[in-house]
């Protein structure tokens, strides 16, 4: 029977809020951000290191936390993907995958978004060949990479201030059905 690890205090700032939980000492961060952290945002794609679904940042830097041990970035800082909004406040890069069809089925954007993330933060002028550096460890099956190189491009431009950020998507919103539904009237004889 193999030994069971020993347990260890884990903590760490996510998302800009301290974590604190017990973790075995050979726990994978991808684990114990999803099963204990409760970030279901950052996604297990391949668990391999090759699809980029796991991206998080750790102190501004694009990792995978697939192939991460938790106990090696303790005390750190990480975001993941619910991090990067205000509240209920987008971030421009994530307005800009919206609007520039970067995301389709959206299984890989939490991780495309943290790649790409962790680029603008460094860099608000990047090349074409900078962003498709940046975004070169995470797959998409779905959109061609060239809308979410052209979603990067526009969330730099907001990064830059040449183009207003759209609104905040927590604006009041009218409620177009204040009371809700008529409810449908069945035909006699159909029982709901
Ligand atoms: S789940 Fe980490 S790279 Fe695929
Ligand atoms: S949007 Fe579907 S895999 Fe990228």
């Amino acid at each position: 029977m193999t030994p069971k690890a020993p347990s260890e205090i884990w903590s760490a700032e996510v998302n800009g809020e301290p974590v604190e939980t017990l973790i075995t000492s050979n726990a994978i961060l991808l684990d114990v951000l999803r099963d204990q952290v409760g970030t279901l945002g950052v996604k297990r794609g391949c668990d391999l290191g090759t699809c980029g679904c796991c991206t998080v940042m750790i102190d501004g830097d694009a990792r995978l936390s697939c192939l991460c041990l938790a106990g090696q970035v303790s005390g750190r800082d990480i975001v993941t993907v619910e991090g990067l909004s205000d509240g209920a406040h987008l971030a421009p890069i994530q307005t800009c995958f919206a609007e520039h069809g970067g995301s389709q089925c959206g299984f890989c954007t939490p991780g495309f978004l943290i790649s790409a993330q962790a680029l603008l933060t460094k860099n608000d002028s990047p090349t074409d060949e900078e962003i498709s550096i940046a975004i070169e460890g995470n797959l998409c099956r779905c959109t061609g990479y060239q809308q979410i190189v052209d979603s990067i491009r526009a969330a730099a431009e907001i990064h830059r201030g040449e183009v207003e950020p759209a609104p905040p998507a927590s604006d009041p919103h009218p409620n177009p059905h204040p009371e809700g539904p008529d409810e449908p009237s069945m035909p006699p004889g159909h029982a709901r």
